[in-house]
């Protein structure tokens, strides 16, 4: 069994890196940083992406997690830097926000966790103002995941994110709950392949990552070292990313 002490701050801060991009043209495209704006992240986690925006813009920051250690490295986190937001403990489907009181809602990584996706969009929904910005920055589907040579990694991440209440085919089926109420403005798919010849220091790295989160019998770690070692290793995940204004 693989140890599992992961600093999940460090961890949300390298997942930001890979759409750093995209979110900088994001940010622009709906003026992020004019007028007085009330943000919301939900799951905003350690506060690595709240981080980022209070650094940038001065508007008012919130955000919601149901992990309550969690949030907590979120408020010093945010504290060390200077930032002020309102970070509230709370499930996110009982939240009790004003309806109409945020002008742009952000999320990362959150909807795979999200036992009931018709309750939350319905929340987010009565929580935005009109004509106001949903940005799904990252929603990864496991299911598309490719690998080469085959290290079982697909299959495992599969397994244990069932076992831990999540759906990791999410990615897929976003579309059917925003459809009704949303207007699409832009949608995106972020990934591109990992290749060992271009992301060796990358791909050892998630080697380690990967080994704390499955048990030895979910992942062959020695293949995927190995074929990344050799410059033959191929690995795809789909992430999808959507700019949604309330209709
Ligand atoms: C994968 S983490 C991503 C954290 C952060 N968005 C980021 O990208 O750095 C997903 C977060 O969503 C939170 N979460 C899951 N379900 C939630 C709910 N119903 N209400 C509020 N937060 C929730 C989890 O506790 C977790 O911190």
């Amino acid at each position: 069994m693989g140890i599992t002490i992961i600093n999940w701050s460090d961890r949300f801060s390298e997942q930001l890196k890979w759409t750093k991009e995209l979110r900088e043209y994001l940010y622009k495209k709906i003026s992020l940083g004019l007028g007085k704006k009330k943000i919301l992240e939900i799951g905003c986690g350690t506060g690595e992406l709240l981080k980022e925006i209070g650094k940038k813009f001065k508007q008012e920051l919130y955000g919601v997690d149901i992990d309550e250690e969690r949030l907590k490295t979120a408020k010093a986190n945010l504290k060390q830097q200077g930032i002020k937001a309102e970070l509230k403990h709370v499930d996110f489907l009982n939240n009790n926000f004003n309806d109409q009181f945020f002008e742009v809602i952000i999320t990362n990584y959150l909807f795979l966790w999200i036992k009931n996706l018709k309750k939350c969009f319905d929340e987010i929904y009565r929580i935005l103002k009109e004509d106001g910005v949903l940005l799904i920055l990252s929603e990864p589907d496991y299911g598309g995941f490719i690998e080469y040579p085959d290290s079982n990694l697909k299959e495992g991440l599969l397994f244990n994110l069932k076992k831990a209440g999540a759906d990791p085919e999410v990615g897929r089926k976003l579309n059917q709950y925003f459809s009704q109420n949303f207007k699409v403005e832009e949608c995106f798919c972020t990934s591109i392949p990992w290749i060992s010849n271009v992301n060796k220091e990358e791909l050892l790295k998630e080697i380690d990552f990967f080994s704390k989160i499955l048990h030895d019998q979910d992942f062959n770690s020695k293949i995927m070292e190995s074929s990344i070692k050799k410059n033959k290793y191929f690995l795809f995940m789909p992430v999808f990313s959507y700019y949604l204004r309330k209709k």
